[in-house]
């Protein structure tokens, strides 16, 4: 009952967080360094990967320049045989880099882009013509074009987006990737581990009897990780839900597909060299050639045991044959060996458990497909353990999706709860208080969030100070090689004047009490400082005394709190609890509810919240106002292409509009409609003005506006539209009279027969449904209707087809409408009930007019209009607070 309860509040508690949000789409994406994959949750949109123009499931993450026009994905990836130095692929790997880190001396190995220095230490790509584009951007620009496709798929705006990310992520890389998909235009929901995004979507269509553990191994472009996972029933639901625990990861950065790309072109390379005797090295294009084939051949070297490969005019005029074998590949691969599986030994290492407890260890990412990969694998854990059953290539990111819409609490989906863990440990660091005396300061470092920790979890660390102060948070090692360690500087301020105000009212030993988040998506973040006192009452001060002063060799009591796994908002109750460290750790995170009632002890306690200030002092996000630059940066470009893309079109329609002019006016085409309804004057009046055009078309062209081009067309279509207009006369004419007509002969049947009857009814002295009166003005209305239809129809039968008609079939259609609604308003009068007198019966009737006539029917039908974010207005936040996420 009680963990309802919680679960019921935590609900509200969703409920009143959502509104901020614009319910709609949920996008995953799963951004590799060679491949982008996507996927749109819509209610209504059938759940598959999104299908870029070219119906490609998956995107090369590529962005390119030819010219002025930007190109993306395969576009993107091949144009670098051409202009190497304006194509831009695999641009992952230099997320959130230090500029002098390997991670870019390394990109350097395999990519021909020019490389710059960002103003926050990170890198930068150069466009030949000196363009600089951080790797944020050129991120962006993709998320963007994604973006694109998805809303044109879902038919609306699409804010909202999950995005993969290798679990070993840093908090400088998941801020990097943060940035690329505000400045995108896009929202993060939420970041998700990719080996858990797969343990999803294994989830998705598989339940859990009893608790199994599977490896996720994931050899993809720039690493092998290895994820244990722990799928079990959740009977707390109906129907029971799945829960997944990850127990353990492990990776290695340095071996995957991009890796045996280097080392395959490494092989052609030399092969050229000793062939021709020359260097190929700094020719970039041959290079960029050279990478594109390795990619190739890796893929036939999958299924064949070789491959051969042409390069017509790869450098220097020579044509470049040559034969790979997969020997000769794994060969030059043999140091990388032991590499394949390592990861596999150390996740489950870290998971405490053995190759025995594993059911299956389930393939996924590109390389798996690499049979030296296979081989090692197997020889490790045995053929009978290999699962090849989730799509290597779209797993992660239909899981990501499924995980995304489940955030989004919009889609009835299968209840699967995820456990996620953080691999780096975290530490905080600070100065203890200067004791009495002068010696030294001492700086005191606390791990806080072991390697290994569960996402979405709480600390709270308590300090007694009487001054503003700092919290340092590091991580323990290097996240990646020649990253920074130093991850926030956090000053806690407004101490004194709390503590003065809380010993003021009596208060002994308050204490300042800082709330330190892990969230759902990775991030580290100081989510609340508050001092704390227990306001002096006689039987309760020893209490507290005794509850915040234990301990004291170390000032600092973590608490832990684990929270909501999906995204809870912090609650104040995790700073008044009490400091009981025994309630942390709890393995579900259900049995904690941060909604518990308070403690008799909480009446007395006082808090009062304190200042957070956050730096960034080693690779720091990029700022508020960074972002909102580089966003209207690529809006500028998105509005250049538009506009470029709109004068294009307006310079074919004009060519098409000429070309067709010139063919209607083409002394050969006798006898057409266009040649019957014009005169000699009028065509060449038009064949002037187009000949002109296509002149000025060909002379300025290229540097005419958009408005200029619309300008010359509507000029001559003013020539051209009395010629149009005169055979559309002589189309519609003859159904326009036969419709007048009509309305004539009804009109004239219908007099007849109400003439009789009416003079019947008299005769008999019975109510009659029409005066006399009334047919007679009707008869009048059809009788000036006939002469006028006479009369013009004569005249205009003496027109020639090249002049302009006496009368137009829209007046035709007009007068005609005129007698019809007079017809009808007597037509569909009722009968009036005997005693009625008359006078009644018309008063009836003359509210009942046609229905096309009626007020209501000619009313548009009122619809909402769809409510939409204007782009510009989707918020960019600060970095200070990754509560969100
Ligand atoms: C793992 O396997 C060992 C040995 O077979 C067994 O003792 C242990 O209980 C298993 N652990 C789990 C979590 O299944
Ligand atoms: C102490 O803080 C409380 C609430 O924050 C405020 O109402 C009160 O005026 C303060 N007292 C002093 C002495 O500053
Ligand atoms: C005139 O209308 C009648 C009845 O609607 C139709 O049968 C006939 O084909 C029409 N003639 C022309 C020329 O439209
Ligand atoms: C004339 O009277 C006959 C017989 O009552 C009826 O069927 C017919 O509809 C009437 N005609 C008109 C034009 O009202």
């Amino acid at each position: 009952m009680r963990i309802l309860h919680a679960w019921k509040s935590l609900f509200l508690l969703f409920l009143s967080v959502i509104p901020t949000k614009v319910l709609g789409a949920v996008l995953a994406i799963d951004y590799g360094s060679d491949w982008i994959k996507a996927s749109l949750m819509k209610p209504g949109v059938p759940f598959d990967v999104l299908l870029n123009k070219d119906s490609k499931r998956k995107i090369q993450s590529s962005v390119a320049w030819k010219n002025s026009e930007r190109l993306f994905g395969g576009d993107a990836f091949n144009l670098a045989s051409r202009f190497p130095s304006d194509s831009f692929s695999s641009v992952k790997l230099l997320q959130a880099a230090p500029f002098d880190s390997p991670a870019v001396s390394y990109y350097t190995t395999i990519s021909a882009s020019k490389i710059a220095e960002t103003s926050r230490k990170t890198v930068a790509l150069e466009q030949s013509d000196g363009t600089q584009w951080a790797v944020e951007e050129l991120i962006a620009m993709q998320f963007a074009y994604i973006k694109n496709l998805a809303e044109s798929v879902a038919g609306e705006k699409v804010y909202d987006v999950i995005v993969t990310v290798p679990p070993y992520y840093s908090q400088f890389e998941r801020d990097a990737v943060a940035d690329a998909i505000e400045i995108s235009g896009l929202r993060t929901l939420a970041l998700i581990n990719d080996g858990t995004a797969v343990a999803v979507n294994y989830a998705m269509t598989r339940s859990f009897a009893s608790p199994e553990h599977h490896i996720i191994y994931d050899a993809g472009a720039s690493s092998i990780r290895a994820t244990v996972v722990q799928f079990s029933a959740d009977h707390k639901t109906s129907p029971p839900g799945t829960q997944i625990f990850v127990k353990g990861v492990a990776y290695d950065r340095t071996v995957g597909g991009t890796e045996f790309d280097r080392r395959l072109r490494e092989i052609l390379v030399q092969s050229f060299t000793t062939k021709h005797q020359r260097n190929i090295r700094n020719e970039k294009r041959a290079m960029a050639k050279l990478w594109r084939e390795a990619g190739r051949v890796k893929a036939i070297l999958s299924a064949n045991t070789e491959a051969m490969l042409t390069v017509e005019s790869l450098a220097f005029d020579i044509d470049f044959r040559t034969k790979v074998t997969r020997a000769q590949f794994e060969t030059a691969c043999e140091d990388l060996q032991g590499r394949f599986t390592q990861p596999i030994v150390q996740a489950l290492d870290n998971a405490g458990l053995t190759l025995d407890n594993i059911t299956s260890v389930i393939y996924t990412g590109g390389a798996t497909r690499t049979p030296m990969i296979q081989a090692a694998v197997k020889a490790l854990v045995g053929e009978d353990k290999i699962a090849m059953n989730v799509n290597a290539d779209e797993a992660a990111v239909l899981g990501a999706a499924l995980h995304g819409a489940s955030l989004s609490r919009q889609f009835k989906t299968k209840n699967i709860q995820t456990f996620d863990i953080s691999v780096h440990e975290v530490q905080a660091s600070y100065q203890a208080p200067a004791a009495s005396g002068s010696s030294k300061p001492r700086i005191i470092t606390t791990g806080i969030f072991p390697a290994g920790s569960k996402a979405g979890t709480k600390k709270t660390l308590t300090f007694k100070r009487t001054e503003d102060f700092i919290i340092n948070f590091n991580y323990k090692n290097e996240p990646a090689p020649g990253f920074p360690t130093h991850l926030l500087e956090t000053e806690i301020t407004g101490v004194a004047e709390a503590l003065a105000n809380l010993t003021e009212r009596g208060a002994v030993d308050p204490v300042v009490k800082a709330t330190v988040k892990l969230s759902e998506s990775g991030f580290v973040s100081v989510t609340e400082a508050v001092a704390v006192g227990g306001i002096k009452e006689e039987t309760l001060a020893g209490k507290i005394k005794g509850l915040f002063s234990g301990g004291s060799s170390s000032e600092i009591e973590p608490e832990e709190t684990t929270t909501d796994p999906l995204r809870a908002q912090d609650t104040s109750s995790t700073s008044e609890s009490s400091a009981s460290a025994s309630s942390s750790s709890s393995s579900a995170a259900s049995s904690s509810s941060p909604t518990a009632e308070k403690k008799p002890t909480a009446k007395e306690l006082s808090t009062i919240p304190l200042g957070i200030n956050v730096r960034f002092p080693s690779i720091p996000p990029m700022s508020v106002e960074e972002k909102k630059a580089s966003r209207s940066r690529l809006r500028a470009m998105d509005v250049e292409e538009a506009a470029k893309n709109r004068k294009e079109e307006a310079r074919n329609t004009l060519e098409g509009y000429l070309y067709r002019l010139r063919d209607l006016l083409d002394e050969e085409n006798r006898d057409t409609p266009f040649k019957q309804c014009s005169q000699p004057s009028e065509r060449a009046a038009l064949e002037e003005k187009m000949e002109e055009t296509f002149a000025w078309l060909h002379d300025r062209g290229d540097i005419a506006e958009t408005s200029q081009l619309l300008d010359k067309r509507t000029s001559l279509e003013v020539l051209e539209r009395p010629i149009i207009h005169r055979y559309q006369e002589i189309e519609q004419f003859p159904q326009a009279l036969n419709n007048s007509q009509m309305w004539n002969w009804n009109t004239r049947l219908f007099l007849t027969e109400a003439k009789r009857n009416l003079t019947a009814e008299e005769e008999a002295d019975l109510p009659s449904k029409w005066t006399r009166e009334e047919l007679e003005a009707l008869e009048k209305t059809l009788k000036e209707h006939e002469s006028w239809l006479n009369i013009w129809v004569e005249k205009q039968k003496k027109v020639k087809p090249n002049e302009d008609p006496v009368i137009e079939t829209t007046e035709m259609k007009a007068r005609a409408k005129v007698l019809e609604q007079h017809l009808q308003k007597l037509y569909r009068r009722k009968v009036p009930k005997p005693k009625k007198t008359s006078t009644t019966a018309s008063a009836t009737a003359s509210s009942e007019s046609a229905p096309t006539s009626s007020p209501s029917s000619s009313e548009p039908e009122q619809s909402i209009p769809q409510q939409e974010i204007p782009e510009d207005q989707i918020p960019i936040q600060p970095h200070d607070g990754h509560d969100e996420l």
